[in-house]
């Protein structure tokens, strides 16, 4: 199975985020964690700060939208060109139409679940999306601990997806480090996300490496 490590810049020095997003060159995606402030009891930024990221980035954009009216906004995302569109379930009043307005203007269109929301209302859409997120903390903040009672819906997922015979990603996100990357794997999880475990490190490079190897170990 091919493992992607999507390093967060929530984790990264907001002052100079040309150069984080440049020293993880060895990732296979930057994951951009969008906040309202409204949908997460925190506040990143906004299209105008993405397109600038996207011009810049050596390494495609993981959009991760944590807003409210995910309809309204997912895509414009799609629109300045992330290579991936994800919004969360909750915070969509129709999850298919807006994955569709997302595949519509060239992007992966992704859905994202909280530690709390159950899986099975989605794993009959999952020909409809390209990538679902699987929470392994509450969204909001970096540095979290990781939450195993999740891996239930990872597995669910990855049967789901083998049943239907679907190239669906599946992604976790939150306290994604050494000591948690495998059992995410062996879960059935393929894309991780991974913050303070990349840019907490003084060697991101050596990091991503270490990661990608535990995740395939
Ligand atoms: C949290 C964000 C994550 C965050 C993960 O709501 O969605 O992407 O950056 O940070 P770590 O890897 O430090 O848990
Ligand atoms: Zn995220």
């Amino acid at each position: 199975m091919t493992v992607r490590i999507n390093p967060s810049i929530l984790s990264a020095d907001f002052v100079n985020l040309q150069h984080e997003v440049e020293r993880i060159a060895t990732a296979d995606l930057v994951h951009v964690d969008v906040m309202d402030n409204h949908f997460v009891p925190n506040l990143t930024f906004g299209p105008q700060m993405v397109g600038r990221l996207q011009s810049v980035s050596p390494i495609p954009l993981d959009v991760h939208l944590m807003i409210s009216d995910a309809d309204r906004w997912a895509p414009g995302y799609a629109e300045l060109g992330a290579f991936s569109v994800t919004f969360h379930a909750e915070a969509a009043a129709d999850v298919v139409a807006t994955a569709r307005a997302i595949r519509d203007r060239g992007s992966r269109a992704g859905i994202a679940v909280k530690p709390g929301t159950p899986i099975e209302p989605y794993l009959e859409l999952l020909h409809e999306v390209d990538q679902v997120l699987v929470m392994t903390v509450e969204p909001g903040f970096g540095g979290q601990s990781f939450m195993p009672e999740t891996m239930p819906k990872l597995r669910a997922l990855r049967e789901a997806v083998r049943a239907h015979g679907l190239d669906v990603w599946l992604q976790v996100d939150g306290g994604i480090a050494l000591d948690t990357i495998g059992i995410a794997a062996e879960a059935g999880a393929d894309t991780f996300v991974a913050g303070s475990a990349v840019y907490g490190r003084d060697s991101v490079e050596g990091a991503i490496a270490e990661l990608r190897a535990a995740a395939t170990a």
